[in-house]
């Protein structure tokens, strides 16, 4: 009573303990949240294999992501996606052969397709949307037998490890070719996709200055959907998805 007056204070009456003594009304305790313990996918191998600072995604222990349906999930060498994920909103994605997107990220597609076209009088072809963990294996091992080991473990996601799994990875390159460039950036539509496509909800994933961060080289036709709120963050500050996540690869002349 510190705060009372003598006056206040001398109001507070007290009454007489009841004769029997009863039962306390038990408080509910709040139900706890669960913490989620976290999965991992072992490695393959018995040590870390790196090549001029990208690892091979079977030699480290990846954690398996709780919240793949989140639009801004990272997904890499690092964290995976459980093998038989599926995102339930896939749609076919317009100016594609046969491709896929997660419906979101295909209405932003639609919307900067058209918008590069009104702007620089030639549209996008998306050269390859949403995979699956199947594809992705067949597509880094015919990587590695092809160029080798290292240049597939710098260009080519393990299955589980790649966002095109996310339905929200998008290989771009301008309409009326069907092949990936790595000119894509200097190309009039590649420019403009470079200057705008944060306005649509896209990433610029794969840039030379993060390679150290995202554990791949450059990819100038990867882009990834992360809502406009994200990219435009990850933009001006000109921060790559795993920097503003504070978990870049630790690279082995850091340790
Ligand atoms: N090329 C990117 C890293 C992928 O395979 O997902
Ligand atoms: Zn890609």
């Amino acid at each position: 009573f510190g705060n009372l007056s003598s006056s206040e204070a001398s109001s507070v009456t007290t009454t007489e303990a009841p004769a029997s003594t009863p039962t306390p009304i038990p408080t509910p305790l709040p139900t706890p949240i669960p913490t989620p313990v976290p999965e991992y996918v072992d490695p393959i191998y018995d040590e870390e294999i790196w090549y001029d600072g990208f690892v091979d995604p079977r030699s480290v222990t990846a954690q398996i992501v709780t919240n793949p349906d989140d639009i801004t999930v990272v997904v890499n060498k690092y964290y995976a996606l459980p093998l038989d994920y599926v995102p339930s909103d896939l749609v076919d994605a317009p100016n594609s052969m046969n491709q896929q997107l997660r419906s979101e990220a295909c209405d932003a597609w639609i919307a900067m397709n058209d918008a590069c076209l009104e702007a620089t009088g030639q549209g996008l072809f998306l050269v390859s949307g949403y995979r699956d963990a199947n594809i992705q294996e067949y597509l880094f091992h015919r990587s590695a037998n092809l160029r080798g080991t290292p240049f597939a473990c710098q260009k080519n996601a393990w299955p589980g490890r790649s966002e095109h799994q996310l339905g929200l990875a998008l290989d771009i390159t301008p309409a009326g070719t069907t092949e990936i460039l790595d000119s894509f950036g200097e190309t009039t539509t590649g420019q403009w996709v470079n200057e705008h496509c944060f306005e649509y909800g896209f990433i610029r994933r794969y840039q030379l200055d993060y390679a150290y961060e995202t554990g791949y080289g450059q990819e100038a036709w990867h882009y990834r959907y992360v809502g406009v709120e994200l990219a435009t963050y990850l933009y001006e500050n000109d921060l790559s998805l795993e920097a503003y996540y504070g978990i870049e690869q630790r690279l082995p002349w850091d340790e």
